[in-house]
């Protein structure tokens, strides 16, 4: 059975689903997208994924095409069409296409934007890596200073995760300044004395939907929390590391430049809140 995607307003199977060359997304990466990880059939954190999608728009000065109430409806029918029981929901938004290659930006009123959404089986409850834990190499943060926005300019995150690849590990932690940002594209956590440790919200970092409902389960259990930079000798002496992000949830880092984080294996601070994450997630997914 071929996959249902949705293309500006239409269900269609992929092989029919068409873009524009001229589409300023495939042109100039102008564009912003969202992944929404579902379980059981149903959207993980919907709302949060809906309010920072019409942030990333309207960073980039463009109108929202689609309320939140449509989005939710879109992304339920193709998680109905295609069956999808665990996995993720991609959406992505962009300028539209104009008749020609260029940098001004087109009037909307002229151009409507591109909106493209698919699913994406994976197994993230049962990913038997959560199990053994990630290894990480840390890079030199190259990208651009407004890593709030998630746009769909992900050049940097390719060549990270090659580099890490490359080296026999599974994805790279990016440094700025002496201080962690993130993961390539997941948040970069800690674990010093029961503390957990990440980095705090600015531009330099993307807001994850994980990262915060993860804190406020961290919290909510009595655990400590402290959102400020941490460097990377600060990260190899933690007596755990870990990643949140939509298609990882809670995952553990065992390994950093070579370097190994406690005892090599998955630590009980990530396990717990893995499994507090999952459980709680189930519960109020749509
Ligand atoms: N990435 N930081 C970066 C740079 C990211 O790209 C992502 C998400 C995150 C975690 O955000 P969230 O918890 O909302 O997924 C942090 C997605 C999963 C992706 O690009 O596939």
């Amino acid at each position: 059975m071929s996959r249902i995607v949705y293309i500006n307003g239409e269900y269609v199977p992929e092989e029919e689903a068409r873009v524009s060359v001229f589409d300023r997304g495939f042109l100039f990466a102008d564009g912003v997208y969202e992944v929404t990880s579902v379980l059981d059939g149903k959207l993980i954190d919907f709302a949060g994924h809906a309010a920072r999608l019409e942030r990333s728009l309207g960073e980039i000065e463009m109108a929202s095409p689609v309320s939140g109430e449509e989005l939710a409806e879109v992304f339920r029918e193709l998680v109905r069409r295609n069956a999808l029981t665990e996995g993720m929901v991609y959406l992505q938004i962009t300028r539209g296409a104009d008749r020609d290659r260029d940098f001004d930006c087109p009037v909307p009123e002229l151009v409507p934007p591109t909106v493209l959404a698919f699913t994406q089986t994976k197994n993230v409850v049962g990913n038997p890596a959560a199990k053994t834990g990630i290894s990480v190499i840390t890079i030199d943060d190259l990208r651009w200073a407004r890593r709030d926005i998630k746009t769909v300019q992900l050049l940097y995150p390719v060549l990270g995760k090659k580099m890490a690849k490359d080296q026999g590990k599974d994805d790279a932690w990016m440094v700025e300044d002496g201080v962690v940002t993130e993961g390539t594209s997941n948040n970069a956590c800690i674990v010093r004395e029961g503390r957990i440790i990440t980095r705090d919200l600015s531009e330099k970092i993307l807001h994850g939907i994980t990262r915060k409902a993860v804190l406020a389960f961290a919290r909510e259990a009595q655990m400590k929390v402290e959102e400020r930079p941490f460097t990377v000798d600060e990260a190899k002496e933690a007596d755990e590391a870990f990643i949140t992000s939509a298609s990882t949830f809670v995952m553990p880092v065992i390994e950093i430049d070579g370097a190994r984080i406690g005892d090599g294996k998955p630590g009980p601070v990530a396990t717990r809140l893995r499994e507090i994450y999952v459980e709680e997630s189930r519960k109020s997914a749509i």
